[in-house]
């Protein structure tokens, strides 16, 4: 299995979703702990974009989110269904775009630099068994584009990993 992974961050954001996507399937891997695919992930998507300042997994356990693989600073351990941008997200079944953190009601500051984020998550057979969240200290540093390709990524992990088996 590829242990790097090729970007150039002169092309555009779209150009570089479109490299890393295969790269991503090359990193997910059936064979072996969920949790070192994701872990992978995390890595690839942080060195792919300077926008990132956090990304990372929460995973649920007893209908609570817990923090999984990430890459970025310390980050609060635990959130409930409904709170925060990853519950909601979770709660709603559905992708979150939040240009402005601070005008978002519930948001819970893990980094107080962070400003803008966005959260999609992981559905199989109807179930979330995650999410996705990445940072940023810019605020808008996430679009349309983003949740194109963030979801595929969570479409992949959802379709190519066994996710329902993951042992927290
Ligand atoms: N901001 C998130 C919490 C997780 S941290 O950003 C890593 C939220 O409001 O759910």
């Amino acid at each position: 299995m590829s242990e790097e992974i090729n970007v150039n961050k002169n092309l555009s954001d779209e150009e570089i979703y479109q490299s890393l996507i295969p790269q991503i399937e090359n990193l997910i891997s059936v064979d072996e702990p969920i949790i070192s695919s994701l872990s992978n992930i995390t890595a690839a998507l942080k060195e792919s974009f300077d926008k990132i300042s956090w990304v990372g997994f929460y995973l649920t356990k007893d209908s609570k989110l817990f923090l999984g693989p990430f890459q970025g600073k310390v980050a609060c351990t635990s959130i409930e269904f409904g709170k925060g941008v990853c519950g909601t997200s979770a709660l709603k079944k559905e992708t979150i775009i939040v240009e402005n953190v601070h005008e978002f009601p519930g948001h819970i500051a893990c980094d107080s630099g962070s400003n803008s984020e966005i959260v999609v998550p992981i559905i199989k057979n109807k179930f979330v068994y995650g999410v996705l969240d990445l940072d940023s200290y810019q605020f808008s540093s996430f679009n349309q584009l983003d949740k194109k390709y963030l979801e595929i990524i969570c479409n992949l992990i959802s379709t190519k990993l066994p996710i329902e088996k993951i042992i927290l």
